[in-house]
């Protein structure tokens, strides 16, 4: 079983490497499924395929190919399956407090139900062995991050508050029902999030286990986009997903002399650098920018061919956490691996949402949270390749 997900800012390439994976996935005999994992979904386009083929299909997996499937949801589908009282409690909510029927039952659509039904897919594939390779075209950075968190926040919502508002539906109801309005959710609404809640059990395991698991983050050659970059490879580590590989994509090829693009080539030539200090132990893997669109079947497996070079796209590229920060004793500590350096004087400036590590000529930005950046005191120990970096005071 093996997951790989491709994350990154927004239009970056990350349908196109995904679907140029899957492709190389099924055609090494793999049976494979590519998930979208953005609301505007867009596989079916990138395959050049109708669009009415996937809506017929009612978001189920679609066999575009031997061995590959692609998978779309259908959030309306999903809610049927399984949203029922859920969704039915949430648009009498919405309707009892003043909107036209038909605008709830659409707004009762909560963000997180279609992420949620993701989760539950990737669990039953995985439990039931329906394929042997997942691959999952995410949103832009921020849904993604969202995404990933849902396991870790529902385990929590669910042992926090959720025995809670239960017990205080129960007693509130025959006094709230004279009171006010608002109806107060029924057992069923419970009973359909406990089991909602117990189909999803185990699937953080599956997504932070990195035998199975890892995330390819896609980018490109430019300040804005590499900054993003950073900052998910962070908010991933966070989460203890095992980031394999950094992809640069749509990098000028040496063919093109036109002056007009020399500027452009100058500063792709600066920022690949700077991702190679930014990202090292990382694997980098390169991709040229096509002459046009990569549209359909053959071009995709083009693209995919220019990603992996004869590599295996299913190795994992790189297998150790190269960083890692943690609570302890009420303080953050942060771990990461600097190989090859020698220990000199350790130099740490934090900014606002960001920690500069210089050790004589290796410099390394690393973006943090604010909660960690605003510590008051910051130091730093370096045993062997391992530097320990402690914030007291967050
Ligand atoms: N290496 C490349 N050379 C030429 N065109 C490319 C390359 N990579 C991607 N593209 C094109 O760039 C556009 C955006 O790519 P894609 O849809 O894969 O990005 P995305 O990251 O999934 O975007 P979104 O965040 O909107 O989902 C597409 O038209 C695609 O064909
Ligand atoms: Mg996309």
């Amino acid at each position: 079983m093996r997951i790989i997900f491709f994350a990154g800012k927004g239009g970056v390439g990350k349908t196109s490497l995904a679907a140029a994976t899957g492709i190389k996935a099924a055609e090494a005999g793999h049976k494979t499924l590519i998930m979208s994992l953005d609301v505007a979904h867009s596989l079916v386009d990138i395959f050049d395929l109708g669009r009415d083929l996937l809506d017929q299909n009612r978001g189920k997996p679609l066999k575009v190919r031997e061995n590959l499937w692609l998978q779309e949801l259908d959030i309306q589908e999903e809610i049927r399956k399984n949203w029922g009282a859920i969704h039915k409690y949430l648009s009498l909510l919405l309707n009892t407090t003043g909107l036209d029927e038909i605008l709830a039952e659409e707004l009762a659509i909560l963000p997180g139900m279609e992420e949620v039904s993701l989760l539950l897919y990737i669990n039953q594939y995985v439990q039931r062995k329906t394929f042997e390779v997942i691959i999952l075209d995410c949103a832009p950075t921020g849904e993604s991050l969202r995404f990933i968190s849902i396991p870790t926040t529902l385990e929590w919502y669910m042992a926090k508050i959720f025995k809670m508002e239960k017990t205080l539906a129960k007693l509130a109801r025959p006094l709230a029902k004279r009171i006010y309005d608002v109806p107060l959710p029924g057992d069923d609404y419970f009973d359909a999030l406990e089991k909602l809640f117990e189909r999803l059990q185990g699937v953080d395991r599956i997504l932070t286990d990195p035998r199975i698991t890892t995330v390819r983050l896609v980018t490109n050659p430019e300040k804005i986009v590499l900054k993003e970059t950073q900052r998910a490879y962070m908010y991933f580590s966070l989460y203890r997903m095992l980031i394999d590989a950094i992809i640069m994509n749509r990098i000028f090829p040496e063919g093109v002399q036109d002056d007009y693009f020399r500027d452009w080539k100058k500063n792709q030539e600066m920022y690949r650098q700077k991702a190679e200090e930014y990202f090292s132990p990382l694997p980098i893997l390169n991709v040229p920018l096509f002459r046009g669109e990569v549209l359909g079947y053959r071009q995709l497996k083009q693209l995919g061919d220019q990603l992996y070079a004869g590599r295996d796209p299913l190795d994992r590229f790189y297998t150790d956490q190269p960083y890692r920060l943690s609570k302890i004793n009420g303080n953050y500590q942060l771990r990461l691996k600097v190989p090859f350096i020698t220990k000199q004087d350790i130099d740490l400036t934090t900014l606002p949402e960001e920690l500069i590590i210089r050790i004589g000529s290796y410099q390394r930005h690393l973006p943090l949270p604010r909660s960690v950046a605003a510590a008051g005191t910051v130091k730093a120990k370096l045993e062997g390749e391992t530097l320990t970096i402690q914030f007291e005071g967050a």
